[in-house]
C-alpha cells in the first residue's frame, strides 16, 4: 500500500469502537488490491459539524455515519440521493469532487439480504418488529419494493406516526399494530417473513425475544438484525418453529457492500466482507 497516496474513508459516529465495518471495508480493498485505507472516528455530537468540515478539508473519499448521527448529517450535506432523502436518513456519503452526497444503504441491504431467501418482494407479506432508526430504513425499502407491511412496536402511536409517513410518501397502506402476543401471533399467521429491527435480544440481554416458536410457522423467513449474537433467541426460535433465518450480518454486509459500491465504482467482494466481519465477531469474549 503507497501511504503517500492512499485514498481515505472513515466510519463516523460515537461509539465506534465495536463496529466491524473497518474490518469489512479493509479486507474489500486488499481483495481488490486497491490502495484505501478504511478507519473508525468517534465524533461526539456537538462535534459534527467540525468533523464534517474536517472530512473536507482533507479530501477524504467517502465515509459511513452511524449512531447518533444519521438524522444529524442530512443537513451538512450537499446533495441527498433518493434513498437518503426518502428515509431522511444517512449511513452512506460519497465524497464527488468536493461535494458530499448522502446516501442511505441500509434499507437497500436488507432488502438484498432477504432476496436471498425469499426471491422477489413484490406482494409478500412481511411483518417488521420496531420503529426506530433501523426499521425506518428498511420499512421504506421493503415499501418499496411492494412489499405488505405490517409494523409492531411497543410504542404504537409512534409507529403509526412512521407508518403515515410512509403512506403519505408512497401511497401505500401499512399496518400498525403493538407487541401484544395475540396481534402478533395473527399477524404471522399469513406472513411471509418477520424481521426484528429492535435492540431485543441483543448482547447482554441475549435471552430475550419479542417473538416465540409458537407463534411461527413453518416456512417463515425470520431475519434478526441484531447481531450480537449471531444466533439470537429470535432466530433459534424460528429454527424450532420450522422457519428459515438471515442472521444480522446479513443486512451489515449487504449495506458495506452497497457503500463499497458507491465509492468505488466496483463490484464488492461480498465473501471477502462477510468472512472479516464473522472473523471478528468470532474474536470476541461473548
Ligand atoms: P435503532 O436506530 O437501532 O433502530 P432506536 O431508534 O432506538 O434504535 O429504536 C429501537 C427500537 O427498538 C424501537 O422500535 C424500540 O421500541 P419503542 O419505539 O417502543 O421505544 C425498540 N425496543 C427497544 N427495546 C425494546 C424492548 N425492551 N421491548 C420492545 N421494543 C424495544
Amino acid at each position: 500500500m503507497n501511504l503517500a497516496k492512499v485514498k481515505l474513508f472513515a466510519l463516523i459516529g460515537d461509539p465506534v469502537d465495536q463496529s466491524l465495518s473497518p474490518a469489512m471495508h479493509n479486507a474489500a480493498f486488499r481483495a481488490l488490491g486497491l490502495n484505501c485505507a478504511y478507519v473508525a472516528l468517534r465524533v461526539p455530537e456537538r462535534f459534527l459539524p467540525d468533523a464534517i468540515g474536517g472530512i473536507r478539508a482533507l479530501g477524504m473519499a467517502g465515509f459511513n455515519v452511524t449512531t447518533p448521527h444519521k438524522i444529524g448529517i442530512v443537513g451538512l450535506l450537499d446533495e441527498l440521493d433518493e434513498s437518503a432523502s426518502l428515509v431522511g436518513a444517512v449511513n452512506t456519503v460519497k465524497n464527488d469532487r468536493g461535494k458530499l452526497i448522502g446516501f442511505n444503504t441500509d434499507g437497500e441491504g436488507a432488502l438484498r439480504a432477504l432476496k436471498g431467501k425469499i426471491g422477489p418482494i413484490k406482494r409478500k407479506e412481511v411483518v417488521l418488529l420496531g420503529a426506530g432508526g433501523a426499521a425506518h430504513a428498511i420499512a421504506f425499502s421493503l415499501a418499496s419494493a411492494g412489499a405488505r407491511l405490517t409494523i409492531a412496536n411497543r410504542t404504537v402511536p409512534k409507529a403509526r406516526a412512521f407508518a403515515s409517513t410512509i403512506e403519505q410518501k408512497l401511497g401505500i397502506n401499512v399496518e400498525v399494530i403493538s407487541l401484544a402476543r395475540a396481534k402478533l401471533t395473527e399477524a404471522l399467521k399469513n406472513a411471509d417473513a418477520l424481521i426484528n429491527a429492535t435492540s431485543v435480544g441483543m448482547y447482554p440481554r441475549a435471552d430475550q425475544t419479542l417473538v416465540s416458536a409458537s407463534m411461527m410457522h413453518r416456512g417463515l423467513i425470520v431475519n434478526d438484525i441484531v447481531y450480537r449474537p449471531l444466533l439470537t433467541r429470535l432466530l433459534r426460535e424460528a429454527r424450532r418453529a420450522g422457519g428459515r433465518t438471515i442472521d444480522g450480518l446479513g443486512m451489515l454486509v449487504h449495506q458495506g457492500a452497497l457503500a463499497f459500491e458507491i465509492w468505488t465504482g466496483k463490484r464488492a467482494p461480498i465473501k471477502v466482507m462477510d468472512s472479516a466481519a464473522k472473523r471478528q465477531l468470532r474474536g470476541e469474549s461473548m
